[in-house]
């Protein structure tokens, strides 16, 4: 394990730290901040008082992302068997552990039952029908939340799941007939829902409308239902300023603008609400170093070769889910005072579509440089094919507010 120390108190890591530890480090290699994590966990705590907060593991399932997370009071949304187990190693509780996906294994049901997470949340009525069947084979009854697909979504709402056929939740329309029959099921205890429309928004407005929809559409289904929900778990679609441009969002106008909704669908205390989100949490935490290999220049372009690409950050790459790639925050760590030049960004993959930036406006950089990918402790590693065109694997870096240590995970391949 690589160790760099600084001799000071426990803090953000700068700029400045950062390059003086670069020369040590194997590239590409993410950063991940524990104290930016911990900052974010608290401000949104203090934002958004007695809600829950519900951390989408799949954002970055970094065991020491989890553990600082877990730490600040975070509980867990896991997307499979594999990151229930995540959760479970770090020390989560089980019964603070949700379960979502819509194409989960039967294997995966039977053992997130066995291991008494807290709430499977059921996507379709044969979900809950094996959730059911698992919970009469372990002799236990399994709280679960129905995942509802609402029919609408506000415009501005970032990636946009409503209103069409997706794979994901039990659409609004049928809603009241297929929670009636999860109802009935006897294996499984039904404690409420479960809504995600979108992600990535970084309009107050259109987060609030859709908080606004997801409470309504739980006080008539619940009515309809004749039971009060226990638990309530709302995607926040809170966003983060990728591009050029854009703002990070305003907490505290996003709470003056939701909390009230909020707070008025649990007048005694009930249900309990958790926030769920990802990115907001861990995105601004982590960056990608690359080092430039090679610079070529002809035909009126200069072309900077890394050793990174969407090996390394499919997202980055504009290659998850973008319509229009866009660049993302890239700086010159190791000569950021050099002369700006226009320049496009390529990585080492023998493919003309591993680029990660075009027209990017960057301080002059030379073969060795270490180059910055922002916004990058969200589906970075563990979200981009690592094994295409076998590169070394991407190196996994923690700063803990002392010392940055090498912490990939053991099983990645090199
Ligand atoms: C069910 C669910 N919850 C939460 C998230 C986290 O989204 P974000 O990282 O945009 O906050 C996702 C992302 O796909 C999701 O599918």
């Amino acid at each position: 394990m690589n160790r760099a120390t600084r001799n000071a108190r426990a803090a953000a890591l700068d700029d400045a730290t950062l390059i003086s530890l670069c020369h040590g480090i194997e590239t590409p290699a993410y950063v991940y901040d524990l104290t930016q994590i911990k900052s974010r966990y608290l401000a949104l705590a203090a934002a958004f008082p007695t809600l829950g907060i519900r951390y989408a593991v799949k954002a970055n399932p970094h065991p020491a992302v989890l553990r600082q997370l877990l730490a600040c009071g975070a509980q867990f949304d896991a997307s499979s068997i594999g990151e229930v187990r995540r959760a479970l190693e770090v020390g989560a509780a089980p019964h603070s552990i949700s379960f979502t996906g819509p194409g989960k294994r039967a294997a995966e049901i039977d053992e997130a039952v066995m291991r008494g997470i807290g709430h499977m949340v059921v996507e379709s009525l044969h979900q809950a029908q094996q959730t059911s069947a698992a919970a009469l084979r372990h002799g236990s009854v399994q709280p679960v939340l129905a995942r509802i697909s609402p029919v609408a979504s506000p415009k501005g709402f970032g990636a946009r799941m409503t209103g069409v056929a997706t794979q994901f939740g039990i659409d609004e329309e049928d809603a009241p007939a297929v929670l009636s029959e999860i109802a009935a099921l006897p294996g499984l205890a039904l404690h409420g829902m479960h809504f995600y429309a979108g992600s990535n928004s970084l309009d107050p407005d259109a987060i609030a409308a859709n908080m606004q929809n997801c409470a309504q559409l739980a006080q008539t289904l619940s009515a309809f239902l004749g039971q009060p929900p226990q638990r309530l778990i709302l995607g926040s679609g809170f966003g983060v300023p990728y591009h050029e441009g854009q703002a990070a969002l305003d907490l505290a106008q996003v709470a003056a603008k939701t909390l009230g909704t909020l707070l008025q669908l649990r007048p005694r205390g009930q249900p309990a609400i958790d926030l769920e989100l990802g990115r907001w949490l861990t995105a601004p935490a982590g960056q990608l170093l690359t080092r430039v290999l090679t610079r070529k220049s002809g035909r009126g372009a200069t072309i900077l070769i890394c050793d990174g690409g969407f090996n390394a950050h499919l997202a980055a790459c504009g290659m998850m889910g973008s319509v229009v790639r866009r660049n993302w925050p890239i700086r010159n760590l190791s000569t950021p005072d050099g002369p700006r030049e226009k320049v496009t960004l390529a990585g080492p993959l023998c493919t003309l579509i591993d680029l990660l930036a075009r027209d990017l406006d960057l301080a002059r950089a030379n073969f060795g440089d270490v180059l910055s990918v922002g916004l990058s402790g969200a589906y970075g590693a563990t979200a981009s094919p690592a094994g295409f065109i076998s590169h070394p694997v991407v190196r996994e870096m923690i700063w803990d507010g002392t010392r940055l240590t090498d912490q990939t995970p053991s099983g990645a391949m090199v």
